[in-house]
């Protein structure tokens, strides 16, 4: 069966002190840590890169689930690898034409391949990613327009949620958007085990009480 993983979202974190709030998170029980990488391009919104994942890699040991909403995920295969990142999960909707380069590239860097789809993509387009010699080994289906933290949870995305969990019993499939005790159980339901949290976690004064909540409703 899938694990549970909880992934808090530091894009909630405070920034300027993000090895204590990496540190703190594990403490409160987080399986991983989830890092949003934005361009500025792929969506209208600039975070951290490579460097950043460097200087925290030398804090933590944690799992670092790297999330690219760049327009051109292949250029950071290597500085990722380099920096440390566990999990490189790029979209869909950009790497339609090199995706089978692009997961070979992740696995030789020695991260495991993950890809994501934008509410608007039809689930159908990652199905090919799952094929075949080299396959994906996440699939992320947002659950908000990647780009900022804080959004409305889009319920009608569990459809896409099904319909993989169906297909694929195995699958790590994970949901990012929206996602906190009120929504969780939907998510939990449709499939999904491993659950990005941003506002949810880093807003509520026990974190550590929303991350159990979480993770009691995937495990049951
Ligand atoms: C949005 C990011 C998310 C975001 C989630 O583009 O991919 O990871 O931080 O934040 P919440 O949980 O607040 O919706
Ligand atoms: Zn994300």
């Amino acid at each position: 069966m899938v694990q549970p993983k909880i992934a808090p979202s530091m894009l909630s974190s405070d920034f300027a002190n993000l090895a204590s709030e990496a540190e703190r998170m594990i403490r409160c029980g987080a399986d991983w840590l989830h890092m949003d990488i934005m361009d500025g391009h792929f969506v209208p919104n600039l975070t951290i890169g490579a460097p950043v994942i460097e200087s925290l890699r030398k804090h933590t040991q944690a799992y670092l689930d790297c999330h690219l909403m760049v327009t051109n995920p292949i250029d950071y295969v290597e500085p990722f690898g380099k920096a440390g990142a566990s999990g490189f999960t790029f979209h869909v909707e950009v790497s339609k034409d090199n995706w089978q380069e692009l997961v070979q590239k992740i696995k030789s860097k020695g991260m495991k391949p993950g890809v994501s789809l934008k509410p608007g993509t039809p689930v159908e387009e990652v199905f090919p990613l799952l094929e075949g010699e080299n396959p994906v080994e996440m699939v992320l289906v947002m659950t908000v327009e990647p780009g900022f933290g804080g959004q409305k949870f889009m319920p009608e995305m569990m459809d896409k949620v099904r319909v993989l969990r169906k297909k694929y019993p195995s699958l790590d499939i994970e949901v990012d958007g929206g996602l906190g005790p009120s929504t969780i159980d939907l998510a939990a339901s449709a499939g999904a085990n491993c659950i990005v949290a941003g506002s949810s976690v880093f807003g509520a004064p026990d974190p550590a009480h929303v991350i159990s909540l979480l993770y009691k409703s995937v495990e049951n």
